[in-house]
């Protein structure tokens, strides 16, 4: 600053009021000033401008488990709103893992992250009152801690579930099953809930082992196909919690030279982009993830400049995307 300002004639003031915009200065000293930053090569401080504001333009953002393809499309829309507003994104996976990220939680706010938005792992404690300390807008996405009151941005689990195993039913499947996500989550238990509406709905009975409690991944879908289809009478049908446990359901299919389809038929929930290249290509559930992030990061630049509404629970809608995966049941 001061080289530049001795090479500008102007004083070090001047030279910060050019860098920070916080004064108008007169043309011709702004643009010696402007010479003399290009000639010295010089790169404002970030982090000395984030230390002296006691604040980053830096957004914060925790996923449970970026190697499931759903999230990156959510984090996507975060970062294309954060760099419209000039700010930058930090993100932060924790493999689900509760203490992880109680860690990455504390770290951020250490970091002076303006604002945080958080994808909460299974038995998050960030609903629970002394489990947020947070001075900074938080904004929970896809699934609500216990005890949340803060802005979520989910969708309707409960609908499209609902509407995933009523097609089933509508292909005259009379025995479905369910692989269901972690039952501590949200969304895994709206899920379910869907899923027990449309039984209901149409009449059918509740086989409680035709419900599997599996985690959100393929290696689940596979375990727990293994165990669905050991029973007697099997089920023709099921409802898939999310596309990683399709994939594994229909890994698990081949393995026991059945066809889905002709002698099983399935629907998942996402709509990844591999689902569509599945064999056969996949029906399942379609999430708007990237307008999850765009939502929840534009609610929280509401928050930032200033809006105190009443937190607000943004329920977006699902879409069922029918493609190979369901016909009607062979016997
Ligand atoms: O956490 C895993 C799942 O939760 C994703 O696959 C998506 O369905 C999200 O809602």
């Amino acid at each position: 600053m001061r080289q530049i300002a001795s090479r500008a004639r102007v004083s070090v003031g001047t030279v910060s009021h050019v860098i920070n915009q916080t004064a108008n200065v007169r043309e011709p000293a702004r643009r010696r000033v402007l010479a003399a930053i290009k000639h010295l090569g010089y790169q404002p401080s970030l982090l000395a401008r984030g230390l002296r504001r006691n604040q980053t333009t830096i957004i914060g953002m925790i996923i449970p488990d970026i190697s499931n393809p759903f999230f990156p499309h959510i984090v996507r829309g975060v970062e294309d709103v954060a760099y419209q507003n000039s700010f930058r994104l930090m993100l932060c996976n924790t493999d689900n893992d509760v203490q992880k990220e109680q860690v990455y939680f504390h770290e951020l706010h250490a970091y002076r992250m303006a604002g945080l938005i958080v994808i909460p792992a299974a038995d998050s404690s960030l609903g629970e009152p002394n489990g947020r300390g947070a001075d900074v807008p938080l904004i929970c996405i896809d699934r609500k801690p216990a005890g949340w009151r803060g802005d979520c941005i989910t969708v309707d689990n409960v609908k499209g579930a609902y509407e995933a195993t009523r097609y089933l039913i509508e292909h005259k499947h009379r025995r479905v099953a369910a692989i269901t996500g972690p039952l501590r989550l949200t969304n895994a238990q709206q899920r379910l809930e869907g899923f027990k509406k449309a039984l209901a709905e149409a009449g059918l009975p509740l086989v409680p082992e035709y419900i599997q409690e599996g985690r959100f991944e393929r290696l689940s879908g596979y375990e727990k196909t293994m165990v669905l289809l050991r029973f007697f009478p099997p089920p023709t049908a099921i409802f898939a919690a999310n596309d990683l446990v399709a994939l594994g359901v229909l890994s698990a299919l081949r393995e026991l030279g059945l066809r889905c389809p002709e002698d099983v038929s399935l629907v998942g929930f996402d709509d990844l982009e591999v689902s569509a290249f599945t064999n056969p290509a996949l029906t399942t559930v379609a999430q708007p993830s990237y307008q999850m992030g765009a939502r929840a990061a534009a609610l929280l630049f509401e928050r930032l400049r200033g809006t105190r509404t009443q937190p607000q629970h943004v329920v977006l809608d699902t879409v069922l995307k029918a493609r190979h995966s369901v016909a009607g049941p062979k016997r």
